[in-house]
């Protein structure tokens, strides 16, 4: 079994993969939007709305958003009527694009984009109403430690909400899916974003990644209740949500 720690993005590199993950991401930031909403035809902003949707009822104030990169989730996370957003990511360079962005948005009275790590999580324990991670937990190096920290920071009865990439089932869609990403996806990302390694690293850790049942358990094992998974798109992307229980 190959582990997600093993998953790396530059094979002929020793660094760990934390390290990589922040190097690769700060190498790709200047083209990481428009690649985004380009190889993803921007279906990605449509699955964020829907995430954002799922957990609009519980009505949080405080979110965090972990792994917010230039902070798309953390902007769609308004639509809840959240008073406070604060995003947390290891890339600098990610972060730096995001700040911009909300800038000429003018929503830095709402949403504060700060360094951080996803497995040594800056807050104090029971802080937000609710957390978010969109295409995150997948580059983690440590998922349980991750998990164990995202429940530490949430209040009694919090809700997390994690939007990734998951494998299709169906055979045909599998079959296309797998072309588009493992040819096309390498080849656009590498022309546009200058990266060799990024795009081919991101079918990989899609392939790697504990997806559906596998990664409820890990919820599980964090200790999240009343967990349910929406599956996106012929289950290209998945939406976990999770609870941590009144205590
Ligand atoms: C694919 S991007 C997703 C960005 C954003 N959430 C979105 O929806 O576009 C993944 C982000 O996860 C961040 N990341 C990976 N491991 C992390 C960790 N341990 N702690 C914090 N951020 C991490 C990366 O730096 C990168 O910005």
């Amino acid at each position: 079994m190959i582990l997600m720690s093993e998953i790396k993005p530059y094979r002929d590199s020793s660094a760990g993969k934390k390290e990589q993950i922040a190097t690769m991401f700060d190498r790709i930031a200047p083209k990481y939007d428009f690649l985004n909403h380009t190889l993803s035809f921007g279906i990605d902003k449509l699955w964020r709305r829907k995430a954002i949707r799922l957990i609009s009822s519980d009505s949080p104030e405080t979110i965090l958003d972990v792994a917010t990169g230039t902070g798309d989730f953390a902007i769609a996370a308004l639509k809840t009527g959240a008073k406070k957003i604060t995003g947390i990511d290891i890339s600098k360079e990610m972060i730096a694009f995001g700040v911009e962005k909300i800038k000429a948005l003018g929503l830095e009275d709402k949403i504060e984009l700060l360094a951080g790590d996803s497995e040594a999580i800056q807050f104090p324990d029971k802080s937000f109403d609710a957390a978010t991670v969109a295409f995150g937990v997948r580059n983690f190096e440590n998922l349980g430690r991750g998990l164990d920290e995202l429940f530490r920071v949430l209040k009694q009865g919090g809700t997390l909400c994690v939007l990734e990439f998951s494998k299709p089932r169906n055979a045909l869609v599998k079959f296309g899916y797998k072309f588009y990403s493992n040819s096309l996806v390498p080849w656009i990302g590498r022309l546009v974003s200058g990266d060799r390694s990024a795009y081919t690293y991101l079918p990989e850790s899609v392939e790697g990644f504990p997806d559906g049942v596998k990664f409820i358990t890990f919820m599980g094992q964090s200790g999240f209740v009343q967990i349910r998974e929406y599956r996106l798109t012929f289950g290209i992307a998945t939406i976990y949500i999770g609870k941590k229980g009144k205590g």
